[in-house]
């Protein structure tokens, strides 16, 4: 121990033995007039698997039961929740704060694309300034009583996902994959990842799992054959959903239509939220 010691480890550089590792922490405060009952974070290890149509439709899903939902686009630099929902309007703010759009169903959202004054505008920033827009789409936006979020995340495991997981209040993440990714790689990470933030997987999500043949009716398993059954027990995780490919969801999205999505696959999905949010 230092001869000067004054039991505070964060100000003193001594390497002894004594030494009391303090936790520094990164979480920021919501809003004060926000009240959110529960955040999901949806993630996966690579892009373009389905995380912000996932993200979308659990969305829907939540609101048709009758939940008042929002969706935080953290994907500064791809952002694709505005057109899934055929936004054209502009956030507005007051002097208390940032006002999400709300959707043609009341969801609540909040995107780059919002704030551009253009949409096709590209977002050319450094990391730090993308971080901290998402930081800001959590502290100086007004979420009025928001039963469920759903944070729409970049692809990886980079900056952004760590700060969100950081420095936003998450319950849970969902894991979207797609059958020919290297799965088990990449929920293994993610696994590791919410380990270390202290964050509970709720499941995984397999997109473009199948095509069903409207001419037969039979299911083809385009992309390879699944193996997220496996993935899931090693791991201890639920399968949560499987999603076909199906032309009428990406005419949907490209539409901004998908609030008229017709699909029960995540109906198993949604009643699990429920009980999460009966817990508390
Ligand atoms: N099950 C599906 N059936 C048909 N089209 C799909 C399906 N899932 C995703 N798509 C389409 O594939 C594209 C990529 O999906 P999406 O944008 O949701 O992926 P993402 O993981 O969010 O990508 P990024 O990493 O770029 O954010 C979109 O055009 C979407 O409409
Ligand atoms: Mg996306």
């Amino acid at each position: 121990m230092s001869e000067n010691c004054n039991q505070n480890c964060n100000s003193c550089s001594e390497d002894c033995a004594e030494r009391k590792e303090q936790k520094t922490d990164f979480s920021e405060k919501l809003h004060e007039m926000s009240s959110i009952k529960k955040v999901i974070g949806v993630v996966s290890g690579k892009g373009g698997v389905g995380k912000s149509l996932v993200t979308s439709m659990l969305a829907v899903t939540m609101n048709r039961m009758g939940y008042h939902t929002a969706i935080l686009d953290a994907d500064i630099t791809g952002p694709s929740i505005p057109k899934a929902f055929g936004i054209r309007g502009k956030a507005t703010g007051s002097e208390f704060g940032l006002f999400p759009v709300k959707t043609k169903t009341g969801i609540d959202i909040m995107s780059v694309n919002l704030l551009l004054e253009n949409d096709t505008d590209p977002v050319v920033w450094r990391g730090p300034i993308i971080a901290g827009t998402v930081k800001q789409f959590w502290t100086d936006v007004i979420w009025s009583d928001v039963d469920f979020m759903f944070i729409d995340m970049p692809p990886g495991t980079g900056d952004v996902p760590l700060t969100v997981f950081q420095s936003i209040a998450v319950d849970g993440i969902i894991v979207v994959t797609s059958p020919q990714e290297l799965v088990s790689m990449i929920v293994s990470k993610a696994v590791k990842m919410a380990e270390m933030m202290n964050i509970p997987i709720i499941g995984l999500v397999e997109n473009m799992s199948y095509f069903k043949c409207p001419d037969n009716d039979k299911d083809y398993q385009i992309f390879g054959e699944s193996h997220i059954e496996e993935i899931a027990e090693k791991h201890n995780l639920k399968v949560l959903a499987k999603l076909p490919i199906d032309p009428k969801i990406s005419a949907a999205c490209d539409k901004g239509m998908i609030e008229l999505f017709d699909g029960n696959w995540l109906d198993s999905t949604s009643k699990l939220l429920e009980e999460r949010l009966e817990e508390n």
